[in-house]
């Protein structure tokens, strides 16, 4: 059974946006995350805290979270790698909340932050206690879960075991990343399943990205075990600059439309959540990825 309400954490604004080639005026971010506001989202991750060299669209994230709007309840997460990301994030006004990220696969960790996983580990302890300790809310990534563009197969172990130490260290929820999109099914909710062992329900988000047409489909397999939180991109944004072939993030258009659909609450509105999504595709030059946005729009 599903369950009756799903939290949506909106990634378009970071996870989206990244990968994007030609750097995007502060702002065309501004208006996004406005219009995402709107819609009635709480979590909209905001950027990162990382190497300019290595991800130049984000750069602009600590100019970016002051010109944010302050609203109660509404978080602007921010990915943070080291502590000098993290040291970044605390001397920016209005973070509330980081999330370090890790990966279930050795060949992807060292492309994506340099290090082996359990120099990971290692290295997101202090920034885990010292963001605590600051009072900041931490979450954690495990990018790869179902496969990894230089090693294939993925073991749902090591998934796992990653997962468990990063709640171990005191994230409140570790997110899931179905990073390049080759899930399916039944192999989501193994994984899914596998990881539950070890980490309780409560605390797992799904990321999945919807490269292979699969992300609703390994959604749903995975909500039936109790998931209730979802990462999402508004018109699919996405991609990761690390990951050749991974395309957008599921649209949250299209989550949000199933979840309504299935009688599962959100406490978003789909028209708006539209009107943001073809905001930021006409801003980009191109029609967004979600398929319910299209229908929206031609209806
Ligand atoms: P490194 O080379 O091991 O670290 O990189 P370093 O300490 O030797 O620093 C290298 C350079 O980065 C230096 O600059 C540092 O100053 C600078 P240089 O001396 O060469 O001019 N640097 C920093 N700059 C800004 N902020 C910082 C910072 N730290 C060092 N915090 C590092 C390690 C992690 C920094 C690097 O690998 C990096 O920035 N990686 C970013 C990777 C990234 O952002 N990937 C995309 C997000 S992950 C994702 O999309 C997947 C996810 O969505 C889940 C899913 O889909 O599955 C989360
Ligand atoms: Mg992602």
């Amino acid at each position: 059974t599903c369950p009756p309400k799903v939290r949506v954490v909106e990634v378009g604004p970071r996870d989206g946006l990244q990968n994007e080639k030609a750097i995007i005026p502060i702002g065309t971010k501004v208006a996004l995350i406005e219009a995402l506001v709107a819609s009635g989202l709480t979590s909209i991750e905001a950027g990162s805290f990382v190497s300019t060299k290595w991800v130049p669209q984000m750069a602009d994230t600590a100019e970016l979270l002051g010109l944010l709007p302050a609203r109660p309840g509404v978080r602007y997460p921010v990915l943070v790698p080291n502590l000098r990301g993290l040291e970044q994030a605390l001397a920016t006004c209005r973070v509330e909340e980081i999330a370090v990220f890790g990966a279930a696969s050795e060949a992807f960790s060292r492309r994506n932050i340099n290090c082996s996983i359990d120099e990971s580990l290692r290295r997101f302890e202090p920034v885990v206690s010292s963001a605590r300790e600051h009072g900041l809310r931490v979450r954690g990534y495990v990018s790869c879960v179902l496969g990894c563009p230089y090693e294939g197969e993925v073991d749902a172990a090591v998934v796992a075991r990653v997962a468990a130490a990063l709640t171990g260290m005191g994230c409140y929820e570790v997110s899931l990343g179905d990073t390049i999109g080759t899930g399916t099914p039944l192999k989501a909710r193994r994984m899914v399943e596998a990881v539950v062992a070890k980490v309780p329900v409560e605390h797992l988000a799904l990321h999945f990205h919807d490269t292979y047409g699969q992300a609703l489909a390994n959604i749903f397999a995975c909500l039936e075990l109790g998931v209730t939180v979802i990462d999402s991109a508004v018109a699919g944004l996405g991609g990761c600059p690390y990951a050749s072939g991974a395309t957008g993030n599921v649209a949250t258009e299209d989550v949000v439309y199933m979840l309504h659909g299935m009688g599962i609450d959100t406490g978003l509105d789909l028209a708006r959540l539209c009107e943001a999504g073809a905001m930021i595709s006409t801003a980009l030059g191109r029609a967004g990825a979600s398929r319910v946005a299209q229908a929206f729009h031609a209806a």
